[in-house]
């Protein structure tokens, strides 16, 4: 049973209640069901507000353009490229502007294996609830706000957190409020109450982009840091037979601002990182003496450890140096209910409201062109 404080009308008006209280213009709920979260917005906000429903099945479009004869209804499957394409209320408000955009998208796997997404960089398969988001935010990039109903599990699973990351550089995306469990009757899912909205970005007088302060390197230019998250489970290093191979770093090997590394760890070289890097914990706080510069063979790093270096090498200094002064704020970002850990979209934020320009980039391999530098406006110089 549904606790009737968590009725769809409570959690609709929960949904409105995130948006601006100024807000008027265009309203889009792109899976809009029997339209509970538009009618949230028609209470909150009335003749303010022009509605745009979308569904994908064709019986809930077709009661709902009998009983809501002033929005703009029509069908679609969101997640398929062709629909959106010849979807006219999708298309129509690409072309116009969407003033705000509320969602409760669908949650579950149908077929298990994820949805591929191609967005600012990432390229990957993600849960159907963020590849909704995804092709939102690629689809309406002007949108004012995404108000939405999400899984919890969204912003911690591995298969969508890279997603969240590259989503985090350019819009500040907040968890509002978690919502009891089985708050909806269809889902069995923890959810949260979830606002993204454009990165904090002004205009400046020529009209173009600006953003925060910028870190600038030597010759005034944005510094690129990519980030590079350890990925070798402890429980599946090497043992002191191994006479080859790369040493593996954990957070134990950072010790008084040095790395002390035990040769007997050795891993295959195809997870090695080169250096220099910047290193500290992912899981448990990153403490003075755990922030460590290291610029010795590449090395293969646990997934409790992040490494991260600026594309100039000049710079490996200043950023230690950056991260040093505000461990205090940097530890402020860590999370979790047990030991503390900090996400690569909390890191990747962090980062960016300093004025660095962070891209989380593979173990190995090329290194992506990309960074928030053009996400951001930020320009070279
Ligand atoms: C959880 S309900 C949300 C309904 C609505 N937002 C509300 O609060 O009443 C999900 C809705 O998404 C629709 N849906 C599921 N997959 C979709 C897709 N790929 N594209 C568009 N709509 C979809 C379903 O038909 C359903 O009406």
């Amino acid at each position: 049973m549904v606790d009737k404080h968590y009725s769809p009308e409570w959690i609709a008006d929960k949904v409105a209640g995130m948006m601006p209280s100024d807000f008027s213009g265009r309203v889009f709920d792109p899976a809009a069901g029997e339209g509970a979260l538009l009618h949230g917005v028609k209470r909150r906000f009335g003749d303010r507000v022009d509605a745009f429903a979308t569904d994908i099945e064709c019986a809930t479009i077709r009661s709902l353009k009998l009983a809501e004869k002033d929005w703009h209804v029509g069908k679609i499957d969101v997640l398929n490229l062709r629909s959106r394409r010849s979807s006219i209320v999708w298309n129509d408000l690409r072309r116009l502007e969407v003033g705000a955009i509320v969602t409760n998208p669908p949650f579950s796997y149908r077929g298990g294996n994820g949805h591929e997404v191609d967005f600012a960089g990432f390229s990957g398969r993600v849960s159907p609830a963020a590849a909704f988001i995804a092709i939102l935010l690629k689809d309406f990039p002007n949108v004012g706000g995404i108000f939405a109903i999400l899984p919890a599990g969204t912003f911690s699973s591995q298969k969508d957190e890279n997603l969240w990351a590259v989503i985090g550089a350019a819009f500040d995306v907040e968890v509002i409020e978690k919502l009891p469990p089985r708050s909806f009757a269809s889902a069995a899912a923890r959810t949260v109450l979830v606002r993204m909205r454009p990165s904090t970005v002004t205009a400046n007088p020529t009209g173009a982009v600006v953003s925060l302060p910028a870190f600038r390197g030597p010759n005034n230019e944005c510094v690129c840091v990519d980030i590079v998250r350890g990925n070798v489970p402890m429980h599946s290093r090497g043992d002191a037979s191994t006479t080859s191979g790369v040493v593996l770093l954990h957070t134990t090997n950072l010790r008084d601002g040095k790395v002390v590394l035990a040769a007997q760890n050795l891993l295959p070289k195809d997870l090695a990182v080169e250096g220099p890097l910047i290193l500290f914990p992912r899981v448990g706080l990153p403490g003075n003496g755990k922030i460590v510069a290291y610029v010795g063979d590449p090395v293969d790093l646990s997934d409790c450890v992040y490494g991260i270096r600026p594309r100039q090498q000049e710079a490996v200094p200043l950023l230690q140096a950056f991260l040093l002064g505000s461990r205090h704020g940097l530890a402020g970002r860590y999370g979790g209910t047990g030991a503390p850990y900090l996400t690569v979209r909390s890191l990747i934020s962090f980062l960016f409201e300093n004025g660095w320009n962070p891209v989380q980039v593979p173990i190995s391999g090329a290194t992506s062109n990309i960074c928030t530098c053009s996400l951001s406006g930020r320009v070279h110089a």
